[in-house]
């Protein structure tokens, strides 16, 4: 067990600072309610080693983990986070030649060469199912799945399946890449999943009369349904997963420097470039993640929502346990012709 120093994690007092920015860049209408969310001092967070209790990482030797979205930001500084402490690490990127630089970079840092890159689109079931077949012929265990891969697109765009691309690559995706990995992860067990969500879901509900943003679309809200999503999702697979041996946790990582919000235009665009100073590194924010997936003391912690490294109160409606059974069976249909043919394949 590797004695790391605590991650006390205090707020940053940033809006007196930053309020001027703020009126003036979080005038865009809808994304303002976003630029004051990132802004939200209670929402920042450092993580100071000196003070507070103590944690633990355990070491990781000889655990397999999986994280989508780490060939950049909290993502690749958690991949490093979990080959540092001996884990192999799988990182999936949409990207290869983006993949390829990272993984040169996580090997790099962490001096552990146990790191592999798959390629796959999240927002793409095909690719998804293929990221399962091929991590299934080359790994028999799998310890940790850290479903991190996020996008906010301030316009509608529809995937190749046809579905809204932020619901798709921020729920859809991960839900299927978890249903396809679940044999895996209990023959691994314990076991954990690891659901990267924000404090961007409050104030949501999934409107399951417009689940694809058809009729009405907004970057801010499609964004934060689908974080939403993540919570339900989570809290439902931990009373699934209930006696199983693997665990589910999801997390707000904090308001995080990275390349997050890069397809932003506008207002938004300037009001995180002047945020920017004031955000979280994504090494400290990624130290979350690789507690969450390490830690000895959560292997038995399951269906919880942390933030600032410990375990919080998402809002009232992620617990709306009928909204969560409805997501599962909706996204079960929307994956349904995936999971035949796989269980066809098998
Ligand atoms: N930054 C923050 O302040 C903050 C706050 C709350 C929550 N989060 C969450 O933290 C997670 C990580 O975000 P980040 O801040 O590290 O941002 P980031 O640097 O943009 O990382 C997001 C990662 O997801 C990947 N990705 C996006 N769409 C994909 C797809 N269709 N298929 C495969 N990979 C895809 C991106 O790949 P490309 O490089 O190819 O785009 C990138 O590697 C997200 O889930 C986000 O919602 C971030």
């Amino acid at each position: 067990m590797v004695e790391g120093s605590p991650p006390v994690l205090k707020p940053v007092s940033t809006t007196p600072a930053i309020a001027p920015f703020l009126l003036i860049a979080g005038s865009g209408f809808g994304y303002c309610e976003l630029l004051l969310l990132l802004a939200d001092p209670t929402q920042s967070t450092s993580i100071s080693g000196k003070r507070g209790g103590r944690w633990s990482m355990s070491t990781m030797n000889g655990r397999v983990c999986l994280v989508t979205g780490s060939n950049s930001g909290i993502g690749k500084a958690a991949a490093v986070g979990l080959a540092k402490l001996g884990a192999t690490v799988v990182i999936v990127s949409r990207n290869r030649s983006k993949g390829e630089a990272a993984l040169a970079e996580i090997r790099n840092k962490s001096g552990n060469q146990n790191v592999e890159l798959m390629v796959a689109d999240l927002s793409s079931l095909q690719s998804v199912r293929d990221l399962a077949r091929d991590f299934a012929t080359k790994y028999r265990q799998l310890h940790v799945l850290v479903n991190n891969a996020g996008i906010f697109l301030p316009k509608r765009v529809a995937t190749i399946d046809g579905l809204e691309t932020t619901f798709a690559t921020n729920h859809l995706g991960h839900f299927l890449l978890t249903m396809l990995l679940l044999d895996t992860l209990k023959a691994s067990a314990p076991s954990r999943i690891i659901n990267v969500t924000s404090e961007a879901h409050r104030r949501n509900k999934i409107d399951f009369e417009d689940l694809q943003g058809e009729k009405k679309y907004s970057g801010y809200r499609a964004y934060g349904r689908s974080k939403l999503a993540n919570i339900l999702f989570t809290y439902e697979l931990a009373r699934r997963l209930e006696g199983t041996g693997v665990t589910a946790n999801t997390l707000h990582p904090g308001v995080v420097r990275t390349g997050f919000g890069k397809d932003l235009g506008g207002f938004m665009a300037v009001g995180v470039r002047i945020l920017a100073p004031f955000m979280m590194s994504s090494g400290k924010a990624a130290k979350a993640e690789v507690r969450l997936a390490s830690a000895p003391e959560l292997e038995n912690v399951s269906g919880k929502f942390f933030k600032k490294g410990k375990e919080a109160k998402s809002s009232a409606e992620s617990y709306n346990a009928e909204a969560a059974r409805r997501l599962w069976e909706v996204s079960e249909e929307l994956t349904g012709k995936e999971m035949q043919r796989v269980a066809a394949a098998a």
